[in-house]
């Protein structure tokens, strides 16, 4: 029987809690591979900028690729693991080639983060069915399209981790982003679905509803909300996105990282027990 006392005891305790508490704040991802569709983006930069920081090797994938190729080469400046992909999410056969391609070269895709996206802010009546039509096919099918490319290879490992950007407008309904809301609403259950298909495979895949972060999101589709909503009423930009603050509990915008950070959890192993859910970013924005 080995020479044991109390003071050892405490001692090997001290040691192993700490042990732990350092794992639970790294969140280290050296050795992932994580794909981020919109990563020329607003969001997408945030989120990309978060795992290259924790250590994944990142691909930056867009269909603007000068936007792609900026973010990755100033990653890779900064001495991180990152590469820019032009990539259209709703054509199937460029999201196969990139899975295939990806998994070829590096054995494995831990993450794939849906953060893709338009979006129209216009009054109901005025929106059309066209742009409803693209809106659900970039916002809805092509995260189905991406899923379905990332699970085929996650699947074989019983590993992997799948983000897709959600939205306050997932959560209720506005005269200014019908069919945005819309298609974030559908994407809200499409995320559980898949998250219960693929439970059996101890893949986790979960949403994030951030709620107002500044960006160009609208911008090709004929302006932002802010733009919009000034177009409509008259009332100066800054005015009008200082109300939007206001309403917001913690009287601030998000920011593109906080959604990554969120991401980052998601996709580490603290967050093995979630899945099927939808969290809200938003700064008490929305509690449903
Ligand atoms: N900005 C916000 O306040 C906010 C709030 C809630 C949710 N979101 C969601 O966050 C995500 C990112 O939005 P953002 O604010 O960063 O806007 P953004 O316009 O800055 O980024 C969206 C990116 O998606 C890319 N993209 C568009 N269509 C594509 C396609 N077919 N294939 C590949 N890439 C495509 C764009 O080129 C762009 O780089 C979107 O899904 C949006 O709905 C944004």
């Amino acid at each position: 029987m080995p020479d044991v006392n109390i003071e050892m005891m405490v001692g090997w305790l001290i040691e192993y809690m700490e042990e732990g508490a350092e794992k639970m704040i790294q969140m280290d991802m050296a050795g992932k591979v994580t794909l981020i569709t919109g990563a020329g983006g607003g969001i997408g930069g945030g989120i990309a900028n978060v795992f290259a920081q924790a250590g994944a090797k990142v691909c930056v994938a867009d269909l603007e690729l000068e936007e792609a190729v900026a973010k990755a080469d100033s990653l890779v400046k900064q001495g991180y693991r990152a590469e820019a992909v032009g990539l259209d999410v709703t054509r199937k056969d460029e999201v196969d080639r990139l899975v295939e391609r990806l998994v070829k070269e590096n054995g494995r895709i831990d993450h794939l983060i849906n953060c893709a996206g338009i979006a129209v802010s216009k009054p109901y009546m005025e929106s059309t069915e066209e742009e409803f039509r693209k809106i659900l096919e970039v916002n809805l099918i092509a995260v189905d399209t991406c899923c379905r490319a990332v699970l085929a290879k996650m699947i074989p490992r019983r590993e992997g981790k799948i983000v897709n950007i959600l939205s306050a407008s997932s959560r209720m309904g506005g005269d200014f982003y019908s069919h945005y809301s819309a298609s974030k609403f559908a994407l809200l259950g499409l995320t559980q679905s898949i998250g219960l298909a693929a439970a059996r495979h101890n893949i986790n895949v979960n949403g994030i509803c951030p709620g107002l972060i500044v960006t160009k999101l609208g911008e090709k589709q004929g302006g932002g909300l802010v733009q919009q909503m000034a177009k409509y009423s008259g009332k100066p930009e800054d005015l009008l996105q200082e109300n939007l603050r206001k309403s917001i509990p913690l009287r601030r915008f998000q920011s593109a990282e906080d959604i990554g950070y969120m991401a980052l959890f998601l996709c580490s192993d603290l967050a093995a027990n979630i899945t099927c859910q939808a969290i809200n970013v938003c700064g008490g924005m929305r509690m449903n």
